[in-house]
């Protein structure tokens, strides 16, 4: 037996109720996810699926718990006769069969333990099973995530992720693909935007998806603050300059000027003596281009309205460039209140700003001498669907 959407989501509504969190939202959208993959699956159903997506983490009702609310839910669902319901709120946590791998407390007593671990044990897994387990890891509350993403954030909060798990998730999402044909975050509406791209690329290492080179600038891209001496060639800093100048800008004004710097110039210590002094630093065990051999300061048309957007759009070609030749690179901007403070004139001299031009940004330059991975980003936080 089963519940009908209607009532299915006024258990859920009522179950919120009594605790509220994001759950209620990751359970309507692995409802809506089920309902769009099973569409696609021959011979599935897609109400059904729907409602067990929505009544997967009904146990929830019942408190903040780890394991225990995969019991709650079950016993909860099979007292009201809904057993279809029941079995799904026992295996959803369970892609591998097993209670052991469990991610979270066992936050209920060893006879509960047991009672569960015998049920599981019984169910022979069917593809509503294998759905909602699919669903439960590519749902957020606000929509659609990438799977790994998902499983990267409980290993993150967990401080651990059995890797068996891990790839009988992808086994589910392939399963899943190959009876729908389609790819996955194409049927949930999730095109883009796949988590941290560095994932995708590890992937590809691992001789999975094919990435675009400059999809691989992007997701390998971070900041460099540590440099070899070694000098850039000159095709190489010549490259550089070229991507900055190929960035497009506001009305194709082109208005974006490049300074070469070399890291000796006498003018980047006088700016890091003043940029401490005006923020009150002691000598710092690094400079702020961090020994890099050159830096670029980009400067713009003070009177034009777009020249800031333009520069930086200018500096992350630059930068984007820099790791597609292999190079490290650092977008600056702590050098900007000496920049601007009594000696703005001086130093758009010195650095040979055109005319009514005032420094926008700057990027360091050089060969790694230290390695860091890119930064991670949440989707969920930063993105809304419309
Ligand atoms: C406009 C802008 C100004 C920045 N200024 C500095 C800076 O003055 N010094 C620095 O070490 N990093 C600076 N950064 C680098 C950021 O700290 C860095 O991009 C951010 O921490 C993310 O790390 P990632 O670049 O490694 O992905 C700046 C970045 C931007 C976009």
């Amino acid at each position: 037996m089963l519940p009908e959407r209607k009532e299915a989501e006024a258990l859920l509504a009522e179950a919120e109720r009594c605790n509220p969190g994001p759950w209620g939202n990751h359970s309507r959208v692995a409802a809506v996810c089920g309902e769009k993959i099973a569409a696609r699956c021959p011979g599935m159903d897609p109400e059904k699926a729907y409602v067990l997506g929505l009544l997967h983490d009904i146990g929830r009702k019942f408190g903040v718990k780890h394991l225990g609310h995969v019991y709650d839910g079950w016993h909860y669902m099979l007292e009201l006769g809904y057993d279809k319901a029941a079995r799904i709120c026992l295996t959803h946590s369970f892609a591998v069969q097993d209670l052991e791998d469990y991610v979270g407390k066992k936050d209920i007593p060893e006879e509960a333990q047991e009672e569960l671990r015998m049920a599981l044990a019984k169910v022979v897994y069917d593809d509503y099973d294998r759905l909602i387990q699919l669903c439960d890891s590519i749902s957020g509350p606000e929509g659609p995530v990438d799977m790994e993403e998902r499983m990267a954030d409980v290993k993150r909060r967990y401080g651990r992720y059995p890797q068996e798990k891990w790839e009988k998730h992808l086994e589910l999402k392939r399963y899943f693909e190959e009876k729908t044909g389609r790819d996955l975050y194409e049927i949930v509406g999730k095109t883009m935007l796949r988590g941290s791209l560095h994932k995708v690329i590890k992937k590809e290492e691992g001789g999975h998806d094919k990435m675009s080179e400059v999809l691989q600038a992007i997701a390998k891209r971070s900041s460099t603050r540590g440099y070899t001496q070694e000098k850039l060639t000159k095709e190489e800093l010549d490259t550089l300059i070229q991507a900055g100048l190929q960035a497009p800008t506001a009305a194709n004004r082109q208005e974006i000027h490049i300074t070469v710097v070399e890291g000796d110039n006498p003018i980047l210590a006088e700016l890091e003596t003043d940029k401490n002094q005006g923020r009150g630093l002691a000598d710092l065990p690094h400079n702020f281009y961090y020994e890099a051999p050159v830096v670029l300061f980009l400067s713009g048309d003070a009177s034009f309205y777009w020249s800031k957007l333009d520069a930086g759009i200018a500096a992350e070609n630059i930068a984007l460039a820099a790791e597609g030749l292999g190079l490290g690179s650092l977008i600056i901007g702590c050098v900007k209140d000496a920049l601007y403070g009594e000696k703005k004139d001086y130093y758009a001299k010195a650095l040979k700003f055109p005319e009514g031009y005032e420094y926008e940004i700057a990027v360091a330059l050089g060969r790694k001498a230290v390695t860091k991975e890119p930064h991670d980003y949440s989707a969920e936080k930063n993105v809304t669907y419309l």
